[in-house]
């Protein structure tokens, strides 16, 4: 029996005992963007907010969150809210504006120069700057403000997410101790020689240790952060339980792999919007029965990008009867556009993607067809639907929910997930195609693998992965974390 949103809302109803249920997280899960005269909500490119909108839906409750749409303002009440999602409004969005300068201080800066390639290591060395870090401090003091806003003299249970908010917990507890706060760290935790690079690091483990509960996505994660923790600060750990105590409060720190809403993916995968949108993306595209590759990513180099095209190219060369008979569709969502190393990246992909299309393409038919912009959930799932093949290549990844979006969808029980076995994902999805991204020859060899795997074996492979995808749903994810902190006395 796999979870369901009811089984939710009544584990919801029955331990979180009428407390207010607010979740905190830097990315909001619906923006408002004005095109022309009209005011569109668009749903961003972030597994962080993919997962957790199902648990709202079913939970209702408060999401603070940045307001970053140029419409957002225009959309709020007095109290900077507005209900969502538009097609339910189950729950309110609470947006926290922040100016140019606190933007680029505490998200490009010490958020996605500093710790996002600090805890990821993917080769891309992180820069510490100190005037970053304190608008980081005191942005977090925002979020605190506006959490403590809603909490009122209320009973609340704050679920706080990521790396942008590792002080949160601690300032709300300064105002208000007997909130209870989780947090959960979507991305992974370097072990502590990584780590102690940090010139705050002490500041972010002692805030992080504000929380009643900690969650990262496999154990190893939790292992390397016990670890960080014991090396740097005065504290107590109790290995066997997994809580580390300090200064009269303890924290509970545990394993959930976080997940996606996987029958309604399939529901959607099923339906009419999705293959009218298949069929016009063969006619657009000229397809025939060639093997379709399909990658879906924010452009980040931790998604090992290049890699897969470097991948490609050597297939082609080493089996030229493959050329002109398959083409990969790489659907890439511009992200942190304004961070150097992100433009980099732009171009050294426009570059390769041109490179090796030059040196194979022949007729009408090229290689790779490069998709750059913000598609629908209907799109994405078309070219899951029509993919032969789907890879996930990334170099580091704390879950990557993209493989298991792509799982979901697959409702006909056809189509091979190649994924990196760098991603926290491959420790569940051991029926994929695993992969090591920096060994380009056995890569390519893969993709080869990929294309021609026999149907029964393809099958057989998909319906393990859908069964393990199905019942270890956001809903098992969201309710383990809620029994979880049940069992702490809440
Ligand atoms: C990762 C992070 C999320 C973030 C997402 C998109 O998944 O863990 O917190 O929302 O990337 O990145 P962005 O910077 O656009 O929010």
């Amino acid at each position: 029996m796999s979870w369901t949103r009811e089984d939710l809302q009544e584990l919801v109803k029955s331990k979180l005992a009428g407390r207010l249920f607010i979740v905190v997280s830097n990315r909001e899960p619906y923006v408002h963007v004005s095109s022309g005269d009209e005011i569109q909500c668009v749903v961003p490119a972030s597994g962080l907010t993919v997962a957790l909108d199902p648990m709202m839906r079913a939970c209702g409750g408060v999401w603070v969150a940045h307001g970053s749409g140029n419409a957002d303002r225009e959309m709020v009440d007095e109290k900077n809210r507005v209900l969502v999602p538009p097609d339910e409004r189950s729950y309110s969005l609470r947006r926290i504006w922040l100016t140019a300068e606190e933007e680029e201080g505490y998200y490009l800066g010490f958020s996605n120069e500093a710790l996002w390639p600090l805890c990821h290591v993917a080769y891309t060395p992180p820069s510490f700057d100190e005037a970053d870090w304190n608008t980081y401090k005191r942005v977090n003091q925002l979020f605190a403000d506006a959490v403590l806003d809603e909490v009122g003299d209320k009973q609340a249970f704050v679920f706080i997410q990521d790396y942008h908010l590792a002080l949160l917990s601690r300032l709300i507890k300064a105002k208000n101790p007997e909130v209870v706060t989780a947090q959960f760290w979507h991305i992974p935790w370097p072990n502590s020689e990584v780590f102690r690079i940090c010139p705050w690091g002490e500041e972010l483990l002692d805030g992080l240790l504000g929380n009643d509960l900690l969650g990262f996505h496999i154990g190893y994660h939790c292992d390397n952060f016990l670890e960080t923790v014991s090396r740097t600060l005065e504290s107590k750990i109790d290995y066997e339980r997994s809580v580390v105590s300090r200064g009269g409060g303890a924290t509970l720190v545990r394993p959930f792999p976080i997940s996606v809403d996987f029958d309604r993916i399939a529901q959607d995968a099923a339906g009419r919007g999705v293959t009218e949108e298949m069929e016009r993306i063969r006619r657009k595209w000229g397809l025939n029965d060639e093997y379709i590759g399909v990658g879906v990513d924010r452009v980040d180099y931790t998604k090992g990008i290049p890699h897969r095209f470097w991948a490609l190219d050597k297939f082609l060369a080493k089996y030229p009867e493959y050329q002109g008979r398959v083409v990969f569709f790489q659907l890439a969502e511009p992200s942190r556009t304004h961070i150097r190393k992100y433009m980099e990246l732009n171009l050294e992909i426009d570059d390769l993607i041109e490179e090796v299309n030059w040196r194979y393409q022949s007729g009408r038919w090229k290689p790779i067809i490069y998709i750059k912009e913000h598609l629908s959930p209907i799109a994405v799932a078309a070219f899951h639907r029509l993919a032969h093949f789907c890879v996930v290549s990334s170099l580091h990844d704390g879950m990557n929910l993209v493989a298991k979006e792509f799982v979901s969808s697959r409702v006909d029980e056809d189509g091979v997930l190649m994924l990196s076995r760098f991603t926290g994902a491959a420790r569940e999805l051991t029926d994929a195609l695993l992969l090591n991204p920096y060994a380009i020859d056995r890569f390519a060899d893969t993709i080869k693998e990929a294309i021609e795997m026999p149907k029964r074996q393809r099958q057989a492979m998909m319906r393990k992965l859908r069964q393990n995808v199905q019942q270890n749903n956001i809903y098992q994810w969201a309710g383990s974390i809620i029994s979880e902190l049940s069992g702490l006395g809440l």
